[in-house]
């Protein structure tokens, strides 16, 4: 066994593996220009951002897509098209970005967090029905990482309760269920494109769907309700603004080309680390359902939690920038969840009668979703991006490999 870079021995990489390129190049130059000499930076004067919506809706496969400003906006957009009431519960993920939970309590709706699989952090199906409640309206899984959740059971739980199911695909374009493209199989499916997405904007969201009344609604929610098309001027409902320029829109249309590509790469070089990884000592690579296709946000395994610390300077040390967990605890433990610090001292809508009954009180604590808890003290991560070679990726795996046998 060869002595660690951290015990003096040879490091497996001299300098550090983290390839990196041109994300945004010429193309995006060219319709940019084209975009500034229009004259028309707003999406209702100009084209790019109708042309993007149904570009990505062809893409993907879905009859409805509209462009917002943020993934945030998107998951906000499609809650919005849901037409909640004050106190409906939609069914969550509790290891996900702030941008999936926001939407919820900003349509006075309530979060519920059902715990994860170990092996993918992906919502439980099984959990998920446990949460479920006469308030429940929603279920939204977050496929996490560019790993699909368990679509088919969520699907059957959908439909047996008459819940509407919305995908939070943030970090899984062109992540594939079962030979289906996730955010085209539930009700909705909403995308971010901020910088740190497979493809990105600057900031920016879409929303897809096949229903074409949540589409409708979807349009008009993003637009303050306003139906542009109508010869009188009216807003039809409670909505915000989540407009996005003609400029994000020419960048997102130059990145939408780049995309087979970019998912395309990132798959194998993940698939190829988590093959070689196999009989590695203590190491739990995510899994990934036989069958489905992960388009690796980034990349990520577990080791026990006790060690992690150890794990991550020795990775170091050998050349792979590797660090500790995902998000430092489960969203549900966050001030402003466990806190309900909501709308001015409030805390609406949790606890008010008529929406909700005080009895039934929701309780964000440490134990809430075990599965989820221990999965952040356990996780190591590391960024893979399309600019990884084979050979990044051989020798992220021989790292690895390496720090597993001398430290398990
Ligand atoms: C799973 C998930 N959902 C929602 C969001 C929110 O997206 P945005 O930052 O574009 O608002 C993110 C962003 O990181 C995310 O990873």
């Amino acid at each position: 066994m060869s002595t660690l870079a951290i015990h003096g021995g040879q490091p497996v990489r001299k300098s550090p593996i983290s390839p990196s390129g041109e994300r945004f190049g010429d193309d995006e130059i060219a319709l940019l220009t084209e975009v500034i000499r229009s004259q028309k930076l707003n999406c209702n004067a100009g084209t790019r951002v109708k042309e993007f919506s149904s570009a990505f809706g062809q893409y993907i496969g879905r009859a409805h897509s509209w462009m917002v400003t943020s993934g945030t906006a998107a998951i906000h957009v499609a809650l919005g098209a849901a037409n909640l009431n004050p106190g409906d519960e939609v069914i969550t993920a509790p290891v996900t970005d702030m941008g999936t939970i926001c939407p919820i309590l900003m349509q006075n709706a309530i979060p519920v967090f059902a715990d994860l699989e170990a092996g993918s952090m992906c919502l439980d199906p099984e959990d998920v029905v446990r949460r479920i409640t006469p308030r429940t309206r929603v279920i939204m899984p977050v496929h996490f990482c560019g790993n699909a959740c368990n679509m088919e059971a969520l699907t059957a739980i959908a439909e047996e309760h008459q819940l509407l199911l919305i995908e939070d695909c943030a970090q899984a374009f062109n992540t594939v269920f079962a030979g289906r493209k996730v955010g085209t199989i539930g009700d909705i499916g909403c995308f971010s494109l901020n910088q740190s997405k497979h493809i990105s904007c600057g900031d920016g969201g879409i929303t897809v769907t096949d229903d074409p009344e949540l589409g409708e609604r979807v349009l008009l929610f993003s637009d303050k309700a306003w139906p542009r098309s109508g010869t009188r001027r009216d807003h039809l409902f409670l909505a915000p603004n989540y407009r996005v320029t003609e400029l994000q829109a020419a960048v997102a249309l130059a990145q939408l080309k780049k995309l087979d590509a970019i998912t395309n790469t990132r798959r194998d070089r993940g698939d190829l680390i988590t093959s070689l990884l196999e009989g590695a000592p203590e190491i739990a690579p995510m899994h990934v359902r036989e069958g489905d296709e992960c388009t690796y946000w980034f990349y990520w395994f577990r080791v026990p939690s006790e060690r992690r610390n150890e794990y991550v300077h020795a990775l170091k040390a050998e050349g792979l920038p590797a660090s500790a967990g995902y998000i430092p605890k489960p969203v549900y433990l966050y001030d402003v969840l466990r806190e309900k610090k909501t709308y001015g001292d409030t805390h609406f809508p949790y606890g008010y009668a008529p929406f909700r009954d005080p009895e039934n009180e929701i309780d964000y604590h440490e134990g809430l979703c075990p599965v989820a808890e221990r999965g952040l003290t356990e996780m190591i991560r590391f960024g893979l991006s399309e600019f990884w070679t084979e050979d990044d990726a051989r020798d992220a795996a021989i790292i690895i490999r390496k720090v597993a046998e001398a430290l398990a």
